[in-house]
């Protein structure tokens, strides 16, 4: 939701070996999408495992508010009654997607091609956010969107009343706007083709085949190309969601850092186009070993292992951004303890996540005593060996939940405390966070030093 309460504090405090199983939760992006396609399948979908943070939640919300029935029924176990393929009823009040950029691009997408009209709004962070990467190629279907200057929420967008199917090249490595487009062909008739240079996550892809859609990935000297036919009827399905690897990132991080620390990270998604994070760890000397690899529900899961190491700098390959993107703000806060330096080139996408994640980062990590230079799509973090981080600050998380996270993080293994202004934002994607990181042995207060 956009009302934002007071300001959550939050110290960590230089802390012993962690150790224990971090059971993480459910995966954000593969949530929402279970809870679009269910609403868009005819019949019910079964959900286990699915993220209970705020983002998720309001998707939730949105859907009841396009006529679908959502009833959680249990942690995580949720029932969706869908009302199939160009089903979904005009909402009769303002669409509040909260923090969610998902959300709300996801949702856009997918009422475009139905001729109802909705108006989006979302919390400070959220409407200063770009939609016209998704507004655009929405109006190729024939939907139109009239929004604040610059495609800033609060946006009102008409569904598309005899929509047509597109063929449309995704300009920046976006999943969310990949999949705005798929899901705004599910009502268009005829073959809507998404063509993406580099590919992004492909939980979309994987969602749709197994709800009975017709859709074909194919990779060309163009890069991937997905072609999707319009007006399947969807059948319901039983999802079983992984847990995210995007939110294990933050205790695999903490593990490394902490001397001694030794961590199980069981069932988390290894879905090869969100993995770069634990690669990338690899080539700078993390221990890290995967265990039990095994499929659940279309996506490759294991549980990971993951004891403290003596991390060296690397320069991160530019390509690999799109399957870590979500991973390189707690990437810049290992990369503070390695030895050497870790550069990260072709990052300017961070720049508009929940906050600019590259400002962010380099004003909290400078803060906390480690040299950083930047530039428009660069980030490089001077590194100063296993304890070697001052620590010491108050940080400013700026309503972005992975910031908040990864200085927490960076304060367990620093040599004073590091204080997070807000950690609220946590609750969108982690919502255990803080009691998961205290049983692992982390020293995190509510307060300032
Ligand atoms: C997401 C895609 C990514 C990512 C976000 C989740 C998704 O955004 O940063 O947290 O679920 O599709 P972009 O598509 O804008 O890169």
């Amino acid at each position: 939701m956009s009302s934002h309460g007071d300001p959550v504090p939050m110290t960590a405090r230089p802390s012993g070996p962690l150790s224990g199983v971090a059971e993480v939760p459910g995966d954000k992006s593969v949530s929402h999408r279970a809870l679009i396609l269910g609403a868009l399948a005819v019949g019910e979908t079964r959900i286990t495992g699915l993220l209970e943070g705020q983002d998720v939640l309001d998707t939730a919300r949105a859907m009841r508010a396009f006529g679908a029935q959502v009833e959680r029924e249990g942690e995580g176990l949720w029932s969706v009654r869908g009302v199939g393929v160009g089903g979904f009823s005009e909402p009769s009040d303002v669409i509040d997607c909260g923090n969610s950029g998902t959300g709300v691009r996801l949702i856009m997408g997918a009422m475009a091609t139905t001729p109802i009209t909705a108006t989006f709004t979302g919390d400070a962070s959220l409407r200063s956010r770009p939609m016209g990467r998704v507004t655009e190629p929405l109006a190729l279907f024939g939907a139109r969107a009239v929004g604040r200057a610059g495609g800033r929420l609060p946006m009102t967008v008409v569904g598309a009343p005899a929509p047509v199917p597109v063929r449309y090249a995704v300009p920046v490595p976006s999943a969310q706007v990949k999949s705005a487009v798929l899901l705004a062909g599910l009502n268009a008739p005829g073959q809507t083709v998404v063509i993406e240079r580099e590919a992004t996550r492909d939980h979309t892809e994987r969602m749709l085949a197994g709800f009975g859609a017709e859709i074909v990935t194919e990779d060309g000297p163009e890069g991937r190309v997905i072609t999707l036919t319009g007006q399947p009827e969807l059948k319901p399905q039983t999802i079983a969601v992984p847990r995210d690897p995007s939110s294990a990132a933050f205790p695999v991080a903490a593990a490394l850092i902490v001397e001694d620390s030794e961590v199980l990270v069981p069932g988390i998604g290894l879905n090869p186009t969100r993995a770069g994070f634990f690669t990338t760890l690899q080539e700078m000397g993390a221990d890290l070993s995967f265990e039990n690899a095994r499929d659940e529900g279309g996506e490759p899961v294991a549980d990971l292992r993951v004891r403290f190491s003596t991390l060296r700098g690397i320069e991160v390959p530019p390509e690999r951004a799109p399957t870590m993107i979500d991973e390189y703000p707690i990437l810049s806060a290992v990369a503070a303890f390695a030895e050497g330096t870790t550069v990260m080139r072709g990052v300017g996408e961070l720049r508009v996540k929940e906050s600019d994640r590259i400002d962010a980062m380099a004003r909290g990590l400078e803060a906390c005593g480690v040299r950083v230079e930047e530039d428009e799509e660069t980030l490089i973090v001077h590194g100063l060996g296993p304890g070697g981080v001052p620590g010491g600050a108050t940080v400013e998380s700026r309503l972005d939940h992975r910031i908040a996270m990864s200085f927490l993080v960076l304060g367990l293994a620093a040599r004073a405390p590091v204080t997070v202004d807000d950690a609220s934002p946590i609750a969108t994607s982690f919502p255990v966070f803080e009691e998961l990181m205290r049983g692992l042995g982390a020293r995190l207060e509510r307060g300032g030093a």
